[in-house]
């Protein structure tokens, strides 16, 4: 996935596009581009490496009030310079940037060239300058251009693109997300809101096979076939001050302590006199539902585990499906199934596709995600936003956090309304002790041992982490983590997996990492055992009186809570020891290499 943006407006465009583009690096940093209009011609500068790259090989800032920017994240055609976009036709009149995939670009290259057209990129975008470069020729018209040249694409795309000698700015979206920023002196085109939340936080989230064209003045919206569309405006509830780091070297680590309130607000007005109360989801919303299916990717895959495991013992059947896998992997979908999308972006491709799959098999579908206005959210019969704030350290953290406590919220709701359920009889002193997650999470973050212990261990071979039920999504997210942003080998099991084969790769230079929360992980302790038995050195991330403790060498305490709050502490742990091991390695923690937010193409 890649970040677009594009400003017209009065006053200079290219600082307010590179400051943009910064806040979308998150979305990719294999390489950066602006290209700028100032009436003498379009000036195009980019090259591989990050918006700091472009900025130091910028010899002075480029005049012009409107242009267009691009931060890529590889699909086809290495990060280099020639593959940066903005991309051009052959005379270089027409600049533009794209985030998607385009299917067919094979063919239209091999038409385009046998036409003239030079190429000099090995992207599938390049074919989208010399196509709107034809239609120009052939109609005059660049709006009518924009329009013919996209009704010859397939795939998905979020594309902007500026024309010599124009002061407009053209647009159009199919599968990408696009939202279009409002301010009194400008207008805004981009991938995500932080790209100019800092200007303005009055939005148009746009709809597949939207048209729109901006002019200093005014932005207009059509449809394919040029007929004008009326689109509502949002609010974004987010501050700019979100997208900075704060005090913070790592927007990793910013996240990883803004947790106490990412969860105070996911949590706030919705436990009402020991039960659940979600605005969104009123009682009797799932009363048709016989089954969920969960689709997801990455960390929110972990994270609907955490869900599926709370539901199953709620009586529902429940099925947690890769959503990359879905069409091959998921089981049964019919009127009675509810598929949930988690997904923290809303924009992840191949959730979305799962979710288009099982709705178009007959299944409604509801999206878990923390972007009000993403796709899923607007594609979905019902959405249920996790509240944790923009999250910008492209390895999730508190976003997984309060997945896991959304998705516990939406157990009670679903364990009242379907019927063959049963609400969890501890349910009230479960709520109850969730108020006080919050403080929980301040007290391992002011207590914890992680840095030193990722220093004594950086050196390891690799790193296991093992735990049973709730432990078990737990010791898979921590594993994930710990790869993510050290590149080190790691990986995370059910502990009692270990012994059928991968205890064959465990010596005393590989540290296990034992999580426990209290309940269903009555055997981690003997599974730990048989690691140290090989030599293994046990670290118990667990309640100070957990039998874990007995054996293992390192202990990384987590407070005394319900065990399904006590799996989302032991990961905090998890969090900041991938977090200091990163540190100690000096990786480039908030943009771990090949690594992308969420991925928007399949
Ligand atoms: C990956 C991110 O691209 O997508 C992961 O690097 C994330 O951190 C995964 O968990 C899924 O993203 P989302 O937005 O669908 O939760």
């Amino acid at each position: 996935m890649c970040g677009i943006i594009a400003r017209i407006g009065h006053g200079d465009a290219a600082e307010t596009l590179l400051s943009g583009l910064e806040n979308l690096e998150y979305r990719g940093y294999d390489s950066a581009g602006i290209a700028v209009q100032n009436g003498s011609g379009v000036k195009v500068h980019k090259c591989s490496g990050e918006v700091d790259d472009l900025k130091s090989s910028l010899e002075s800032q480029p005049h012009g009030n409107m242009g267009i920017g691009h931060t890529r994240w590889s699909t086809h055609g290495p990060p280099t310079d020639a593959n940066a976009h903005p991309h051009t036709d052959t005379a270089g009149d027409v600049a533009v940037v794209h985030n998607g995939v385009i299917d067919n670009y094979d063919e239209l290259r091999t038409e385009l060239q046998a036409k003239g057209h030079e190429f000099e990129s090995d992207t599938d975008t390049e074919v989208i300058p010399h196509l709107i470069d034809e239609y120009r020729t052939e109609t005059g018209d660049s709006e009518e251009a924009v329009r013919r040249a996209v009704e010859t694409l397939e795939g998905s795309y979020a594309i902007a693109a500026i024309v010599d000698g124009e002061e407009a700015v053209y647009a159009a979206r199919k599968g990408s997300p696009l939202v279009l920023g409002l301010d009194d002196e400008e207008w805004f085109l981009a991938s995500d809101v932080p790209a100019f939340l800092d200007h303005t936080d009055e939005v148009i989230y746009l709809e597949d096979g939207d048209i729109v064209v901006l002019d200093p003045d005014s932005y207009r919206i059509t449809d394919l076939e040029g007929t004008p569309i009326d689109r509502s405006t949002d609010t974004v509830d987010w501050d700019p001050e979100d997208a900075g780091k704060g005090e913070y070297d790592h927007y990793m680590l910013k996240e990883i302590n803004n947790q106490p309130t990412s969860l105070s607000n996911t949590i706030e007005g919705r436990i009402d006199d020991g039960d659940v109360a979600l605005e969104e989801l009123p009682a009797g919303t799932f009363e048709d539902v016989e089954t969920v299916q969960f689709v997801a990717c990455g960390t929110s895959y972990h994270a609907a585990m955490y869900g599926a495991n709370l539901l199953r013992s709620a009586g529902i059947s429940t099925e947690v499906v890769r959503a990359s896998e879905y069409t091959s992997m998921s089981g049964p979908v019919d009127e009675g199934t509810l598929v949930v999308a988690v997904t923290q972006s809303g924009e992840t491709a191949d959730t979305l596709e799962a979710v288009r799959e099982a709705t178009a098999r007959g299944a409604r579908s509801l999206a878990v995600t923390n972007v009000v206005g993403s796709t899923a959210a607007r594609e979905a019969d019902d959405a249920i936003y996790i509240r944790a704030g923009p999250e910008v350290g492209v390895a999730a953290t508190k976003t997984f956090s309060s997945q896991a406590v959304t998705l516990a919220l939406l157990t009670q709701r679903l364990a009242a309304d379907v019927p063959t359920a049963t609400p969890a009889e501890d349910r009230e002193t479960m709520l109850e002790e969730l108020k006080e997650l919050p403080e929980h999470v301040e007290r391992v973050l002011e207590t914890t041992d992680a840095a030193s212990l990722a220093r004594d261990t950086v050196d390891s071979k690799s790193y296991f982490f093992i735990g049973n039920g709730l432990g078990h999504s737990v010791a898979l997210e921590g594993a994930l983590k710990f790869k993510e942003i050290t590149y080190e080998h790691a990986e995370g099991f059910a502990a009692g997996e270990l012994k059928h084969g991968p205890l064959a790769l465990v010596t005393d230079e590989t540290p296990v990492f034992a999580v426990a929360t209290g309940s269903g992980d009555g055997k981690t302790k003997t599974n730990a055992i048989e690691a140290q038995t090989r030599g293994a050195p046990i670290v118990a991330v667990s309640p100070d009186d957990h039998p874990l403790t007995d054996v293992a060498e390192v202990h990384l305490s987590v407070p005394d809570t319900h065990p399904v709050w006590a799996g989302l502490l032991a990961n905090v742990q998890l969090q900041l020891v991938s977090y200091h091991a990163a540190d100690v390695l000096e990786r480039p923690i908030d943009k771990p290499r090949n690594l992308a937010k969420s991925v928007t193409v399949e």
